[in-house]
């Protein structure tokens, strides 16, 4: 993947590594673990997302030691966990998922795995998680139908939001940043596939 150009940086390779991707997938694919697909986690329209991704996303914002960093989308809880590993001891993972089974099992392997100081939520991130707001960075891990503004709202300044933007078929992945007087300035990184983020602010 550095060849590539998804990993650059010792610190994202690192977590890769480190974070048994294994451990974050149903038995039955198992065998895919190191596969370059998204596979399929207990819920509706739940998946893990492909390794690539996440490096992509957290090359973007720079995540880093002492961040924190909301995460909308637990799904298997693998994102959370790379995120645990680039935040250090000193940084904080927030990772909201809607989907009850979803979150059971994301929850679950996180545990298991030892990532248990992540704080995982049941609920409706499109509207973020105003209760640990602000965050340094936030990932979004679900199609959002436009910009999302509810939870940029709560974002420190400065901070980085990377979401996934459009419709069925195929999104633009978004950076922004905002600087500390509430300037933005956006870029697009790349085209992705991600299922809808639903909720409030999402398909409808
Ligand atoms: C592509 S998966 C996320 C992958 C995940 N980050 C991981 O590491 O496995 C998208 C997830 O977003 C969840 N989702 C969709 N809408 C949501 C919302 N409004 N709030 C929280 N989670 C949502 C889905 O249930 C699904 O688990």
């Amino acid at each position: 993947m550095r060849n590539k150009g998804y990993i650059k940086t010792d610190a994202v390779a690192n977590a890769v590594l480190k974070v048994p991707r294994e451990d974050f997938v149903p038995p039955d694919v198992r065998d895919l673990s190191y596969s370059e697909t998204p596979l399929p986690i207990p819920g509706a329209n739940a998946t893990i997302s492909c390794i690539h991704t996440y490096c992509i996303y957290y090359e973007a914002m720079e995540l880093g030691p002492g961040d924190s960093i909301l995460e909308v989308g637990l799904g298997s809880g693998y994102g959370a966990a790379l995120a645990r590993e680039l935040v250090g001891p000193s940084g904080r993972v927030v990772s909201i998922e809607l989907d009850p089974e979803t979150y059971r099992f994301g929850d679950g392997n996180l545990k298991r795995a030892g990532y248990d100081d992540v704080i995982t939520v049941l609920g409706d991130g499109s509207e973020g998680h105003e209760e640990l707001a602000p965050y340094d960075k936030i990932s979004i891990t679900a199609a959002c139908p436009e910009e999302p503004t509810a939870v940029m709202e709560q974002l420190r300044r400065p901070g980085t939001i990377v979401y996934p933007v459009g419709g069925d078929g195929y999104q633009y992945l978004m950076k922004m940043d905002v600087d500390e007087d509430g300037g933005r300035r956006s870029e697009t990184l790349t085209t992705v596939v991600y299922v809808p983020l639903r909720g409030r602010y999402g398909k409808k």
